[in-house]
């Protein structure tokens, strides 16, 4: 793994966007996965800038969505889809149609899920696939006790999981729906370049347990330990329990400046 530590998070964010803009010169047709939640949202700011500035074009990519809330309606704010449109695909030259999202909807959930990880399987794989962590360690829905060997499938959120999102549905737990659809711990491991990225102390603990704890179902994001390319950007407060942090800092100081993250 490789921990880049920045004071802000639109550094982290930037850098992130920096990254995806090489990739897609390099390869016009590269596959996404995209996270939703408010810490990638620097990281998608950040991209609608660089495309509207000419750096950057989407018209042949793909993109995967991590997960999704069961039983929201189609087009409700909140549901993931509408967020990485809203987020990123309206103000880029995505196509629509290159947005790809489990269909949450479908009769036969469990054959939609299945599906859902194929169509994965048939791009040839994730080029980049962007995380962020939740505060009891999950990644996607991927919450403690997911086996780390799990494909995507229909998940069922634990009460801290209800708890931190109800900040999207007007602080009502009520409203949050407890079931959803994520791709799993394997089907993530899958992706050629995995980049996490963490912001505020709120999430150092899972953070310190994900990069220097043991590999366990009870902290999911540990599972990224045994993936070849790991980048982890963080801010000082996500960072703040790390026990190598300053190793981090010097590691990532020596890396050549031509190589972004
Ligand atoms: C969302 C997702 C979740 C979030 C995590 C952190 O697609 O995969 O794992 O990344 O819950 O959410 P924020 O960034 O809102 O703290």
């Amino acid at each position: 793994m490789e921990i880049v530590i920045q004071p802000d998070p639109e550094l982290a964010g930037d850098l992130i966007a920096q990254e995806i803009v090489r990739l897609y010169r390099r390869k016009p047709t590269a596959v996404l996965g995209l996270a939703t939640g408010s810490t990638p949202l620097p990281v998608y700011e950040a991209l609608r800038r660089r495309h509207e500035a000419g750096e950057v074009s989407f018209a042949e990519g793909q993109a995967f969505i991590l997960d999704e809330y069961v039983g929201l309606p189609e087009g409700h704010p909140e549901s993931y889809r509408t967020v990485i449109r809203t987020e990123l695909v309206d103000h880029v030259d995505f196509p629509r149609h290159a947005l790809h999202a489990p269909e949450v909807e479908a009769e036969d959930l469990e054959r939609a899920v299945l599906a859902y990880e194929w169509a994965i399987r048939d791009t040839g794989g994730v080029d980049l696939q962007l995380l962020g962590i939740g505060e009891n360690g999950h990644i996607g829905f991927n919450e403690p006790g997911a086996s780390l060997a799990s494909r995507t499938r229909v998940g069922y959120l634990t009460p801290s999981t209800v708890a931190a999102n109800a900040r999207f549905f007007d602080d009502d737990e009520s409203q949050v729906p407890r079931r959803c659809v994520t791709q799993g711990l394997a089907t993530i491991m899958t992706a050629h370049h995995l980049v996490i990225i963490a912001t505020g102390e709120k999430k150092a603990r899972a953070v310190a347990q994900m990069i220097e704890g043991p590999v366990s179902q009870r902290w999911p994001a540990s599972v990224l330990q045994h993936h070849t390319h790991v980048t982890v950007l963080l801010d000082e407060g996500a960072a703040s329990q790390l026990e190598l942090a300053d190793y981090y800092r010097e590691a990532y100081g020596s890396v050549p400046s031509w190589r972004i993250i």
